[in-house]
């Protein structure tokens, strides 16, 4: 019965601020928030994890006043540990990593629930899912990448929804409230592909900037299949 509802729920939209205008990201931040996103996806990347430098826990510290919704902060850095105070402090809701990043992902995870924050795994395109099986009953949140991190714009993975479905088997049999969320290349095309999939959070960041602040409302709108 429980299932029945949470899949029924709407998906949420996590646009993701990699796309926004980076001068003006206060501004965009607000403009999202408006426009009826769920989640602010905030993509952390450390020019050595990924081949990708963006913005750290300063950053997010001052964008927090910008939007009282959950900031879902996607780390792809290594090593991961020490930055995770930073993070939380910052005004991170959700923090996730990738298992790669350090060598105990199961203490990674410890260390976000203590923080008071919630905890999200990431898998990578070739990742396997049997990483979940001893993080399953202490995470909230599985981030599947349907490309790999790194940047903005690539094309959505195909071989990712067989990994999505494999996923929400294993949430359903758990039992407990986890979000499947989906990132990289979602648009009007492959968004109902990964929510049929059972995805249950969507980023996008290409698709939900695309025509600046007027085209938001409508770019999410879409995104959600309404
Ligand atoms: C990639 C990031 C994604 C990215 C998505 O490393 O994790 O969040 O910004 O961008 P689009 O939606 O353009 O594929
Ligand atoms: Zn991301």
């Amino acid at each position: 019965m429980v299932e029945a509802v949470a899949h029924s729920a709407p998906v949420k939209i996590a646009p993701s601020i990699l796309s926004a205008d980076f001068a003006r990201l206060g501004e965009e931040i607000r403009a999202i928030d408006a426009a009826g996103c769920d989640w602010i996806h905030v993509d952390v990347m450390d020019g050595h994890f990924v081949p990708n430098i963006t913005i750290g826990p300063g950053v997010v510290k001052s964008l927090r006043p910008h939007s009282a919704k959950p900031f879902d902060v996607h780390l792809m850095i290594a090593p991961v540990d020490p930055f995770l105070d930073a993070f939380a402090e910052a005004g991170a809701d959700i923090i996730s990593f990738h298992p790669e990043a350090g060598p105990h992902p199961h203490r990674t995870v410890q260390r976000i629930k203590s923080l008071g924050k919630q905890a999200g795994i990431v898998l990578n395109p070739a990742t396997p899912v049997d990483v979940l099986d001893y993080l399953i009953d202490d995470i909230d949140l599985v981030l599947v990448m349907s490309v790999n991190p790194g940047f903005g714009g690539q094309s959505f993975i195909d071989s990712q929804l067989r990994k999505i479905e494999d996923i929400r088997r294993r949430i359903d049999a758990s039992g407990r409230a986890i979000e499947l969320e989906v990132d990289g290349g979602i648009d009007a095309n492959t968004a109902p592909r990964a929510i049929a999939a059972g995805a249950t959070a969507l980023v996008a960041g290409t698709a939900t900037f695309r025509g600046g602040p007027d085209a938001y409302a409508a770019n999410i709108q879409m995104l959600r299949g309404a």
